[in-house]
């Protein structure tokens, strides 16, 4: 049983790392083997339309044939039990790199011939967002639909599950002080850390555990 972690964040050891490492250690706890993958050091582009993926008797049909970074990626990707992105939100969505990995791992799945099938292998799938935002604003900026769901509803289609889990409101760097972060207060935004977020921490080693058992009893 292998699970791979995608790491959209630019920040190591941040709020979407941790999440992500928790996962890793509630999974590897339960009897898999893990790895993660971080979009940050990789060199890759987003999909380029090139079509090599839907050419008819195509050595590449279902599967990107870019050779960049991104390649070996995505064939362990392809061969894992157990998929979870993780990624901050920037500008109301998931980061540049991780769309652009999005892009590319959809694509070369999707079935133009016929929707309902398309070229994925099933598999457990969770996605995981920190972020700055109260929950209280995420109605008004339409974070439900316009993330969370999007991405949820796209993971069921090509992978058959998927979960969400994500934390707002997150520490955005230890010594506010420091920098020009007003509308912020300082001892708030610790105590959230403390005690939020750390919640939110054993969600996310639970999580890992449930996917490999879920897994497990396929
Ligand atoms: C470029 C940029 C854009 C951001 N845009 C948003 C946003 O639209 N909504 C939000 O809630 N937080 C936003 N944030 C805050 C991050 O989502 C938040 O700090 C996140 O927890 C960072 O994750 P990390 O600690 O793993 O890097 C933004 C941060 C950056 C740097």
């Amino acid at each position: 049983m292998k699970l791979i972690a995608i790491n959209g964040s630019p920040r190591k050891n941040w709020n979407t790392d941790s999440l992500l490492k928790e996962v890793i250690d509630g999974a590897s706890s339960a009897g898999a083997e893990t790895e993660m993958i971080y979009l940050y050091n990789l060199d890759f582009k987003g999909c380029k339309g090139c079509m090599a993926c839907k050419i008819k008797n195509g050595k590449s049909l279902g599967r990107c044939n870019k050779k960049d970074d991104l390649k070996e990626v995505l064939d362990k990707v392809h061969e894992a039990d157990v998929l979870v992105l993780g990624s901050p939100i920037y500008w109301h969505d998931v980061t540049g790199v991780m769309r652009c990995f999005i892009e590319r791992l959809f694509f070369q799945y999707l079935n133009y011939d016929d929707h309902d099938s398309p070229l994925s292998t099933p598999k457990r799938t969770a996605m995981i967002y920190t972020m700055n935002m109260p929950s209280e604003l995420h109605e008004e900026n339409k974070y439900e639909t316009l993330i969370f769901k999007k991405y949820e509803n796209l993971m069921k289609e090509f992978f058959g599950h998927c979960e969400t889990l994500y934390t707002t409101q997150t520490l955005f760097v230890k010594n506010y002080e420091k920098y020009h972060l007003g509308v912020f207060d300082e001892e708030f935004m610790k105590e959230r850390h403390e005690t939020h977020f750390s919640k939110i921490t054993e969600k996310a080693y639970e999580l890992g555990v449930n996917l490999i058992e879920m897994s497990d009893r396929k």
